[in-house]
């Protein structure tokens, strides 16, 4: 509900706006800051790739939207588990694994990623959030994960 008036809103400013002529059509059609669609974040390069150049940036504008800001997860229409401190994060093969081949709720995310950029993101979230797994994942290492 909060959602559908937030993009209601947006989208009432944005035909004001552009009717008044202060708007160039670039801002027009600039996403609205909507969590859990990460389609909407206008953060894709092409039509399925991501361009987010650092795994940082992958994280704040893709995993944010649903395992949230601080990475603590979330429940409502469904179970975002927390990646903050979450000891599973110690075998970097499984954040991998889980990017590429999805689970349940967990979109296959990986697949719309470079190799670089699925290690830089597993790398991201093993470091941070009070996760401490200092051994790098390589770009190796994430096309090892996807489905062959
Ligand atoms: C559309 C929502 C969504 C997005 C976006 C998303 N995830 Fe998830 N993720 C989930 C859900 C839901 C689960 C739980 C799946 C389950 O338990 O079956 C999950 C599970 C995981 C797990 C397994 C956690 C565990 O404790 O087993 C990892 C790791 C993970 N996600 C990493 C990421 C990363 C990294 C990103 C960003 C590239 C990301 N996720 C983006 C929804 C999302």
């Amino acid at each position: 509900m909060t959602i559908k008036m937030q993009r209601k809103t947006l989208f009432l400013i944005a035909a004001a706006a552009t009717a008044l002529g202060t708007m160039t059509t670039e801002i027009a059609a600039a996403p609205a800051p909507l969590q859990g669609d990460a389609a909407a974040t206008g953060v894709f390069t092409g039509r399925d790739k991501f361009g987010e150049t650092s795994g940082e940036a992958m994280y704040r504008n893709v995993c944010a939207a649903c395992h949230m800001p601080d990475a603590k997860g979330a429940e409502g229409a469904g179970m975002y588990p927390a990646l903050a401190k979450n000891p599973k994060l110690e075998a970097g093969g499984y954040v991998l694994s889980v990017m590429m081949q999805g689970m349940n709720g967990m979109p296959p995310l990986g697949r719309m990623m470079t190799d670089e950029q699925a290690a830089d993101v597993t790398n991201y979230v093993r470091t941070h959030f009070g996760n401490r797994y200092k051994d790098r994942m390589t770009p190796a290492d994430a096309k090892a994960a996807r489905p062959q």
